[in-house]
Order: structure tokens, then sequence, then C-alpha cells
């Protein structure tokens, strides 16, 4: 019997290609020193597959392109802005929808809104942004993943919120510090898995009965509705759309940025049932954003959007988009690279921590994975362990460093843009890796910013003792 894992099939054809250099193995050399061994300082022409993110970074569909040829520009009351509201109401069952140009404004409209100074937003784990925003407007965000190591936690969705820690800690609070309850659909930063509707309804009745506004932060809800329909009993025979409309309709609003589960490369919005609150986020949105009806985007964005939201939500594209993640994890652990378990919707996370024991957590060992599968093949990752949650670990700081919980690299996987043989092509180069991986080094930082310095820093590798 052929035990080799099976391909899930891409089901579209390419009609329109951008070729991609690759560059040999002693120029990437160069340009990963001239990067300072910081990927995102890497010209995106001199990476070969770029997994850094899946933002932003779709292949739409011809369908697309055609509605793109239908924007209609008009500043105020655009044809493509009525198009892109009704689909948007469809499926997030929300009557009151304003357009942004990406999921961080919505969050910083949302924010400037409803949230004063030293009041409490609990989400099931905040993405960096949502933080970031919280804290500028001088709020406390606050995560209460559940326990995905407790029997507790259900099989697949160990993207749930804890209710019963967010529980005590409403009433150890006040509900009225509490402006507003986030669930995060995927969850982004335990690995893109789902929250189970069972959840979603148990965070809304703890919402309902609190009196505090629920939203979604639903980026990736096309891929948390299939989870539910794959994994969550009673789901089988429901359409993801259904599954969508169900779960949204529990809540009191929704952020989205439309760069993931939008198919497009720029977008987002929020919606609400509350008229008197959209009215206020509108007075902002046109300050910040753009008019009411297009809110920082073309006609042509809206209508890409549009169509995109339509598409997201077929089913053979999803078997085949939460497939090809796993297909990437199989390959990557028959490797020998120890991964994340289960895979979720949108990435693979490779435990670099395990894999590199030699190199101690103040040198980054995600880092050290990273810079080896560019040099290896070209494959530009993303270092979610200490050098982006960190603190400290410089020449000036060496003695205060503060490690990240876990040691991650992750492959963020594109919609619609890579084929099954990329991902086949990195997990061969990754098995080169396994076998020589006792020579990875570990990296220092020369120089780096105060706030989020994965993003510019620069460091050295670190000679073998
Ligand atoms: N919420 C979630 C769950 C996200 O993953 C992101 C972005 C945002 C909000 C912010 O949206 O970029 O449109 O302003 N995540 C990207 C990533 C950047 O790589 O995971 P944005």
């Amino acid at each position: 019997m052929n035990n080799k894992i099976q391909a899930p099939v891409e089901p579209f054809r390419i009609k329109s290609i951008e070729p991609i250099p690759q560059l040999d193995a002693a120029t990437r050399e160069e340009k990963i020193r001239a990067a300072h061994f910081n990927l995102f300082k890497l010209d995106a022409e001199h990476v070969f597959i770029d997994l850094l993110t899946d933002s932003g970074t779709n292949a739409m569909s011809a369908r697309q392109w055609a509605a793109i040829m239908e924007g209609d520009e008009s500043y105020a009351g655009a044809r493509s802005f009525r198009r892109f509201e009704k689909t948007v109401e469809d499926i997030f069952r929300m009557p009151y929808i304003l357009p942004a140009h990406q999921g961080r404004v919505a969050e910083n409209i949302l924010f400037s809104t409803i949230l004063k100074p030293g009041q409490f937003v609990p989400n099931n784990t905040h993405f960096d942004t949502t933080r970031a925003n919280t804290l500028h407007k001088g709020g406390v965000p606050l995560d209460f993943p559940v326990d995905a190591s407790s029997p507790a936690a259900e099989t697949f969705f160990r993207g749930n919120m804890d209710i019963p820690a967010l529980e005590s800690f409403v009433k150890d609070k006040g509900a009225e510090n509490i402006p507003v309850i986030i669930l995060t659909v995927t969850n982004n930063s335990v690995g893109g898995l789902p929250v189970s509707m069972k959840n979603i309804r148990e965070t809304a009745e703890l919402c309902r009965r609190f009196e505090i506004p629920l939203f979604f932060d639903s980026a990736r809800f096309a891929e948390n509705s299939y989870f539910i329909k794959k994994y969550e009993q009673g789901f089988e025979s429901h359409s993801v759309k259904q599954i969508a409309q169900e779960m949204f309709e529990l809540g009191d609003g929704v952020m989205m940025s439309a760069k993931k589960d939008g198919l497009a490369n720029i977008g987002g919005f929020i919606a609400t049932k509350d008229l008197e609150l959209a009215r206020r986020m509108r007075e902002l949105l046109i300050l910040v954003e753009g008019y009411a009806t297009y809110g920082g985007l073309a006609g042509r964005d809206l209508e890409a959007l549009a169509t995109g939201f339509e598409e997201v939500l077929a089913e053979d594209y999803l078997e085949y988009r939460i497939s090809q993640v796993a297909y990437l994890g199989s390959l990557l652990e028959a490797a020998g690279l120890p991964i994340v378990k289960p895979t979720g919707g949108h990435a693979v996370f490779i435990d670099a921590g395990e894999f590199l024991p030699h190199i101690p957590t103040e040198q980054f060992p995600g880092q050290a994975l990273a810079v080896a599968l560019y040099r290896e093949c070209g494959v530009r990752s993303v270092e979610i362990g200490s050098l982006m949650f960190g603190e400290g670990g410089d020449e000036e700081s060496v003695d205060n460093f503060v490690p990240a919980p876990r040691e991650l690299v992750r492959l963020a996987m594109p919609r619609r843009v890579y084929t099954n043989t990329h991902y086949e092509y990195i997990a061969a180069h990754a098995a080169n890796i396994a076998k020589k991986k006792e020579s990875l080094k570990g990296l220092k930082i020369l120089s780096q910013p105060k706030l989020l310095r994965h993003f510019i820093c620069d460091l050295e590798e670190i000679s073998q003792q």
C-alpha cells in the first residue's frame, strides 16, 4: 500500500500566473546578511515562497477581477457600496455597516467610541492590533483562552473562551467597567484554532446576562464556520453560510479585517445592531477614513470584497483550504519537525524550542529556524517567540531577558496562491534542515526599538563556542 500523504485537490485552475524568481544559495546568503537576519527586512522579490502572512496576500478569482471593472467610484452612495452592504448584511446579520480600509481601523473606531480609560476588554485572545488599540485608548486588554491541556477543552475547539474564568472576572470587576467582550474567530494567536458554536452561545448568554455587548473579530470567520460544520455535533447538515449566520446572530457587532476571509488584498468593516453606536462611529469614520459609503476603500475594492465573501463560503474551497494547512503540517512532521497540533485554519506553527534544544531561548531558536528556512529554500516565515513577544536580550539588557511562553515559527498560508507542490518543496528542504539541525546557530540583537522590535531590529549570528 502507498502510504504517501494525500495532497488535497485544488478546486480551481490557474488562469493568470505571476513568475517568482528563485535566487541561488549564495545570493540568499548575501540578502539575509544584508537584512541583518531579520526577514521583515528582505525585499519580497528576494523571497521564493512568502509565508509571512495570510493577510492581504490572497489570489483573486476571475469573478473578482471582473467585478473590479464594475466598481462605482462615486464619492457618496456608490452602487458598489450598496452591493457590499447587502452581502455583508446577509452573512453577518447586522443592519448598520461601516466600511474601513483594514481591520485595525475598525478596532480603533470601536474603541475610540466605547472605551473609557481604565476599562477592561476581555477576548478569547487578542490579536496584536486589537490589544494595541485597546491600550492606545487607555483600556486593559485581557485574554481568556480555554486551557487547551484540560480535559474540558473540546478536542478541536482550542480557540474557545474560558467561560468560568470570564464569568468570575466580570463579577469581580463589574459589568459597568467592561464596555465590550470580543470573540476572535478563528483564534489567530493560538494557532488559528476555532471557537465552537457551543462556546459562542455560552459567551453570548453571559454577555446578555451582564448586559455587555458581544463583538466578533471575524477575520477568519469562514474557516471557523467550516470547522464547526466538520467537527461540532449537530452541524453536519448545515451549510457553512448558515453556520456563519447563526454565529453572528448571537452577537451585537462585528469587526473584520477582510484581508483574510474577504479573499481580497485590502479591506475591512465594522458592523453593529445598535443604531446609536453606528451613528457615533460613523462620525469618526468620516473624520479619519472617508465618507460612510467607502471608508478608505475604492468602489472596486468593495466589489472585490462582495464577491470574495460569496466565494469564501464555498465548501469545496474550504475543504481544500483547511486540508492544505493540515497537509503542510503532516509533511513537516514527516520531515522531522515538531508542529503544534491540531493544525488550524491559516497556518502551520513549528515548535522551534523543541526542535533546536541546543539554542537557548535568549538566542531566539525560532528566528534561527526562520533564517535556516530562508537560507535553505528561500521561504519567508515569521518567528512567534521571544523575539516577537519577549523582552530584553540585547547588549544593554542581556540580564533582564524575559522569554515568550513558546518559541514558534509560523508558516502562514495565503489563500489560493501556492500549490501543493510548493508546500512539498518546503517540506523536502525542511528535512535537510532536520538532518543538520545541530549546526544551526543562535542569534543576538544588535539594535532594537522600544516597541514591536521584531519588525525592525538588527541581529547577528552567535558563533559556536
Ligand atoms: N484581527 C485578527 C484576528 C488578525 O489576525 C488581524 C491581522 C487583525 C485583526 C488586524 O487586521 O491587518 O487588516 O489591520 N492579522 C495579520 C496576521 C496581520 O498576519 O495575522 P489588519
